[in-house]
């Protein structure tokens, strides 16, 4: 074996941006949309592409596109967005309203698996023996 040659098991950066290992979900579109990404983040892909979004489209604040194309679940971050179009300005724009749309977590950050598991573990105790049919939102604020 190449011993220069990365394992799919080593991390690696995207602008300084760690992403945990070599397994990435590709961009798919009509395929790749936040679900598909959350399963494929959860079973171990180190970053997920999301479906093309026209930067057009997110500069002008095309209604379908924020609501079904900029959709990002917490647990997908570090996200990759795949942008299209072909005027600066506006593939500028586009991804300001995108990384935008990557921060609106009230909390300001991912949640992470052990915050999860910790309302699980709670659910699964005593100290919630008298909770019955409850949603417990573990969303970092955005419910
Ligand atoms: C249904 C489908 C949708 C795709 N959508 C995109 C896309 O939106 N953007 C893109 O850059 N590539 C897209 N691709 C290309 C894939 O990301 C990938 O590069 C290609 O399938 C080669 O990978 P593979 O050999 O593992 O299939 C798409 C491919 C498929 C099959």
């Amino acid at each position: 074996m190449n011993a220069t040659r990365p394992e799919l098991t080593d991390p690696f950066e995207i602008g300084g941006v760690p992403i945990a290992n070599r397994v990435l979900l590709a961009p798919l579109a009509g395929i790749g949309n936040w679900f598909v990404r959350l399963q494929a983040k959860r079973h171990g892909a180190g970053l997920a592409v999301s479906e093309m979004v026209s930067s057009f489209a997110l500069h002008y604040k095309n209604e379908r596109t924020l609501r079904e194309l900029l959709v990002l679940h917490p647990e997908e971050h570090p996200v990759s967005i795949q942008l299209f179009g072909h005027d600066a300005e506006v593939m500028r724009s586009g991804a300001e309203i995108a990384a935008s749309a990557a921060q609106a977590i009230p909390l300001g950050r991912a949640g992470t698996p052990a915050e999860a598991a910790g309302a699980v573990s709670f659910l699964c105790t005593q100290d919630s023996n008298y909770v019955s049919g409850h949603c417990l939102v573990v969303d970092g604020g955005q419910g």
